[in-house]
Formats: structure tokens, C-alpha cells, sequence
């Protein structure tokens, strides 16, 4: 999904520009451009590849303009290329994009045999030529924006700027999209996500859908107005101070943000029980005591599925309560069976996600109450949400997720404790420090797993097995290692290896088997059937157990006492490192690993 990023303002509009697009590289790094208005005109730099090309070209040029769009990004439609590349722009109007035109295929036909040109192949800029037709015919700039985005379909997000003024305009459709104001520097700003305008914008404006944003920056003045699509004033939007902090931006001591973000799990895991056991997150855990509702649909997409089937778990062993999983891509066209007094659960740490949104406004549309577990504060789904379970994990940079998987799981079990009435039961604040205390101590120990790492990183495939409570880690452990190693990684339930997986095995294959305290016999059993197949076995299992170091190739050993059910949050972090160091050892683009972004907000 696309990075955009706009500025209007007595400064130059390049500086904040590319570094709201640098910090919103994670959304897509297929190509970048920029729109800036010199001289009167309207003046496109574009590059295919990374931000850094075209930070080079703009290095030569070094232009100067007090208005400006920006955008990254991740190719749905068209090819990656420099044409291809937004921003879209020609005399009148530029346009980036951020989203996708589900009936552009149509309007670009009728277009063209109007007689109108196109430069590239994108849905995108069908936006801007049928903004230049309605333009042509009315030279009204609000009235020709309504019109265009009446006539396209899909979810978008779209900046605007014109060569007649300085002005900012933007609007969306279930795609994010902020305001940003700075009243004291007279400075507008417009982007996917606030994160771009830390430091820049104090006051975040969150417009809703269907309402066009204009921003309006004078020698005296900076305002920001907001229409309807009929042209008549709206109030639909919330603005908010922009509390981020702008080292949340940098990676400190970390070569990677993933590194980073591992690393910060344990201090977060603290903060994250401090919050809802005993001060402000309290209150929304507390009203779930005792509270049993019909049903539970759980409803996410790739680490987020896996977080939700772990909560599931803990849902059904500790409330006895039903909740099925279901992956949201699937669970949106499955027509699900719905039935008053279940509730729909939605886990995501973007809360923009185009599929898990789906699965919320379905459910709410056969009126079944949403809940999410969420990071981003202020996300479509946090909005759209009756009740929702902030993560606290702060901004989370990787593309692959770490530590929202380790709070969203936590936050679940929060729930359920909750639900159970035992949120003071001492052992539960005592348990969860002890998490976090483990998880230091791995972090602190990492380095052993970057020597299991240099034994198996040159191997054609590997397998996750687990058992119980570690089928969803074994998931997420193959889901880590194919996104940042670009290697083919499979999860599955160790029971299932002999039922047709286990024909995989040879001494090219590693099998990485969880292995908890529990069912460890069970699990070893298997163990067993794959060193019989002459299969690199990687066992990460409880410490003190010389069994499983005699059948082990590489042997992880883990203290798993007292963890209980946070055990699998614990086993997790050691297959995050272990799937950063063999993916550092393959020598690929850690954060930005290809062909992925962030946030998936198309489907
Ligand atoms: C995980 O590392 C990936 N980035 C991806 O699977 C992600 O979990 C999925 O796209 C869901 O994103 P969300 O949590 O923002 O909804």
C-alpha cells in the first residue's frame, strides 16, 4: 500500500516531504516521486526503485517550493516503472494515490474514446484526467474533485494539488488518510499515517469518508476546511494532538527497526499489564468480567491470524467459551453463520488492513458488536470499533511484524483473565513479569541463536512443527522466515508431519520443532520420525533435557517454568531472532523485505 505525504507552507515543502516518505517506506518501496509547484508550474520528479533514487535526483536539482505531494509506492496496477510511478500530474492538476480504482478498467475506456491520453498503465490516473474533464467544464477545482470521486469505486485516498493555487486537497474512502496543522510555523500537511508528521504537525486531523479537506495557507493564517461532497461545510472529522515522539522515527543502537522492535518487547510487555491491571486500560478490561457472550469470531490476516489463534486458545481452555478463527480474506465472501449475543473480534496492528475492515463492517451490518485488538490508535478499525484493546506497542516499522504479534497475544489473554474475573489474582501480574524478564534474557542471549542461524541458513526448506498451544508459533515462525529470508518455510501441527508433509524431509529440509513442556514426549516422538528421514533437526524446547540435545542437530534450549500460558509469546521471540539472523546471513532487505509493505489496505 502507498506512502503520500503533502505540504503547503512559507518553508520548502522537499524537506518534509521525503522525510514523511522515508518514514513511510514500509508501505511500499516499488518506485517514489513528487509533485512541486515552481514558478507556476507543476514540476514531476519520479523514480522506479527506492526513495534513496530519488532523494539522488532531487540532490542535483535541488529544487525550492512552498507546496508539494509526495508519495511511495507498493504496485498493484501497473508494472513497476518510473511512468508508472505517481505523482500523476499534467498542466492543471497533480494527483498521488493511494488505494485502488476498482472501476478504472471502464472509465479509462470511455476516457480515451473521448479523446483523452493516458502516460501510465495505473488506475490512478484515471483520477486525475476525469478531475481535468469535469475542471474543463466547470473551472471549479472543490466541485470537479467531488465529482471525479463520485464517479470511481474502491478504496482510496487521494492529495491534489493546482497549478492556479497553493492549496492542499485531499479525501478517502476506508483508506487512511490524516490532516496535519501547524499553526505556529502557518504549515498544512496531508499522509497515510501520522507517523510521517511527528515533529512536523502538532494537530492531526482524521477526516472521515466522502470528505474533501482543503488547506488554505496565508502570511498570516493556515486553515484547514472541510466539505462535504455536495460542496456544504462538514464536521464529519476528530483531530487530536499528535503525541508521537520523533525517536520512534530512528532505529537508536539497532542496525534494523526489526531488531529494535524485538528488543523492546520486554519493556513493552511490562508497560502493557502495568495499563490494564492497574491503571487507565483497566476500565475497558474490567467491563468484560463475566461476560459470556454466544460466540467469539476472531478475525485477521497473517501475523495477526496467528496472534488471534493463540487468543482463541486461551478463549476456549481458560473461559470455555466457543471462538473460531477465521482468516479474514476468507470470512468476508464465506457468508458466515452470524447469530445474535457473538461478537466479532478483529486483531490487527495497523487497524487499516482492507480485509479485517471488511470483516468488521460485515459484522456490524448484521448488527454483531466489534471489537478490536489494536496498535494504531485512531486507525479505520479503532474507529469503526464498539470496543477496542490498544496494544501499546508504538509505531512498529519492520514489515514483519514482531511485537505486535507479542501484545496482541498478550492482550488476548488479558481479555480472557478478565472475562474470568482474575485480573487481581497476584500470580497474574507476577506471571507476565516473568515474561517479560524471560524475553530480556533471550534478547540478551541472542547471539546463540545467530550460531543455530550459520548452521542451517544455506538450507533449501524448512518446517515448523508444534503442538497445542505451539501450532500457532510454529505458523508464525515459517510466516518470519519466509517474509524477511525470502526462503520457503512451512508451519504445521507436528501430528500432522506423517499425514504427507514428512515426504519433504531429506538432509536438505530443517525441521525447527517447538517443543513445550507440555505433550513433550508426543512432540519428541516426532522428532524422532524426521532424524529417521535424515532431516536437519532444530529443536527449541525446555532447557535440561539431554534427550532431545542427543537428537537435535541444533538445540534451543528455553526456561519455560512458571510461564504457563505465556509460554508460546516466549518461544516466539526466539524464532523472531532466529529468522533475523538467518535472513541477515542471506543478506536481504530486513526492513523492507521485497514484494511486501506494512499495511495491506487493498485487498
Ligand atoms: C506480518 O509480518 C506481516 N506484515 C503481515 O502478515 C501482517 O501481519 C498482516 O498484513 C496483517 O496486518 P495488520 O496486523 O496491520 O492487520
Amino acid at each position: 500500500m502507498c506512502g503520500i505525504v503533502g505540504y503547503s507552507g512559507p518553508g520548502n515543502s522537499v524537506g518534509p516531504i521525503i522525510e514523511g516518505l522515508s518514514r513511510l517506506e514500509y508501505r511500499g518501496y516499488d518506485s517514489a516521486g513528487i509533485c512541486l509547484k515552481i514558478n507556476n508550474e507543476l514540476q514531476i520528479i519520479k523514480k522506479e526503485g527506492k526513495l534513496d533514487n530519488l532523494k539522488e535526483l532531487l540532490n542535483v536539482q535541488t529544487p525550492f517550493s512552498h507546496t508539494g505531494i509526495g508519495h511511495t509506492r507498493w504496485a498493484t496496477h501497473g508494472a513497476v516503472s518510473t511512468d508508472n510511478a505517481h505523482p500523476h500530474g499534467n498542466e492543471m492538476f497533480a494527483v498521488v494515490h493511494n488505494g485502488i480504482i476498482e472501476n478504472a478498467g471502464p472509465l479509462k475506456k470511455e476516457l480515451q474514446a473521448e479523446g483523452y491520453q493516458f502516460k501510465s498503465q495505473t488506475d490512478s490516473e484515471v483520477f486525475l484526467v476525469l478531475l481535468t474533464k469535469f475542471y474543463k467544464q466547470s473551472g471549479k477545482t472543490l466541485e470537479s474533485i467531488a465529482k471525479a470521486f463520485n464517479t470511481i469505486t474502491g478504496n482510496s485516498a487521494f492529495v491534489i494539488i493546482e497549478k492556479s493555487s497553493d492549496r492542499l486537497y485531499c479525501l478517502k474512502r476506508s483508506a487512511p488518510l490524516v490532516v496535519g496543522e501547524n499553526p505556529e510555523t502557518r504549515e498544512a500537511y496531508v499522509s497515510s499515517d501520522p507517523f510521517a508528521l511527528v515533529g512536523y504537525a502538532p494537530i492531526i486531523y482524521f477526516p472521515q469518508d466522502g470528505v474533501i479537506c482543503e488547506s488554505v495557507v496565508s502570511p498570516t493564517d493556515v486553515k484547514i476546511n472541510f466539505y462535504e461532497l455536495d460542496l456544504t461545510p462538514s464536521s464529519r472529522y476528530k483531530n487530536q494532538a499528535n503525541l508521537m515522539t520523533v525517536d520512534a522515527t530512528t532505529k537508536g543502537p539497532y542496525e534494523h527497526f526489526m531488531l529494535k522492535e524485538i528488543h523492546e518487547q520486554s519493556a513493552l510487555i511490562d508497560k502493557l499489564s502495568a495499563y490494564y491491571i492497574k491503571n487507565d486500560g483497566r476500565k475497558i478490561l474490567e467491563s468484560l468480567k463475566g461476560f459470556k457472550p454466544k460466540g467469539w469470531h476472531l478475525t485477521a490476516c497473517g501475523t495477526a491470524w496467528h496472534a488471534g489463534l493463540v487468543i482463541k486458545n486461551y478463549f476456549e481452555s481458560i473461559n470455555r467459551q466457543s471462538a473460531s478463527i477465521d482468516i479474514a480474506s476468507e470470512f468476508r465472501y464465506k457468508n458466515p453463520i452470524l447469530n445474535q449475543g457473538e461478537v466479532g473480534l478483529f486483531i490487527s496492528q495497523s487497524g487499516e488492513t482492507a480485509d479485517t475492515l471488511a470483516c468488521q463492517e460485515l459484522c456490524k451490518e448484521k448488527g454483531i458488536p466489534s471489537y478490536s485488538i489494536v496498535n494504531v490508535e485512531g486507525s479505520t478499525l479503532f474507529r469503526n470499533a464498539d470496543k477496542n484493546f490498544l496494544i501499546h506497542a508504538g509505531v512498529e516499522i519492520g514489515v514483519a511484524s514482531t511485537k505486535a504479534f507479542t501484545l496482541q497475544a498478550l492482550t488476548g489473554y488479558l481479555m480472557s483473565r478478565a472475562m474470568e474475573g482474575t485480573l487481581d489474582d497476584p500470580k497474574l501480574f507476577s506471571e507476565i513479569q516473568l515474561l517479560s524478564h524471560r524475553v530480556g534474557e533471550l534478547c540478551a542471549s541472542a547471539d546463540s541463536l545467530k550460531e543455530v542461524a550459520e548452521k542451517i541458513y544455506t538450507k533449501k526448506g524448512f518446517i515448523f512443527t508444534g503442538r497445542g498451544r505451539y501450532f500457532p508459533i510454529a505458523l508464525e515462525g515459517a510466516l518470519k522466515l519466509k517474509e524477511i529470508a525470502y526462503v520457503h518455510a512451512e508451519g504445521y501441527a507436528a501430528g500432522e508431519l506423517k499425514h504427507g508433509p514428512i515426504a519433504l524431509i531429506d538432509e536438505n529440509i530443517v525441521n525447527i520443532a517447538v517443543v513445550g513442556p507440555e505433550l513433550l514426549e508426543k512432540t519428541l516422538s516426532n522428532v524422532e520420525e524426521v532424524k529417521a528421514r535424515r532431516g536437519i533437526m532444530v529443536v527449541v524446547g525446555p532447557k535440561n533435557h539431554p534427550e532431545i540435545e542427543h537428537l537435535a542437530d541444533a538445540y534451543i534450549p528455553l526456561n519455560f517454568d512458571g510461564l504457563n500460558n505465556l509460554s508460546p509469546l516466549y518461544v516466539n521471540v526466539a524464532l523472531q531472532f532466529l529468522a533475523y539472523h538467518i535472513a541477515k546471513l542471506k543478506g536481504t532487505d530486513i526492513d523492507k523485505p521485497r514484494n511486501l509493505a506494512k499495511s495491506v489496505t487493498v485487498e
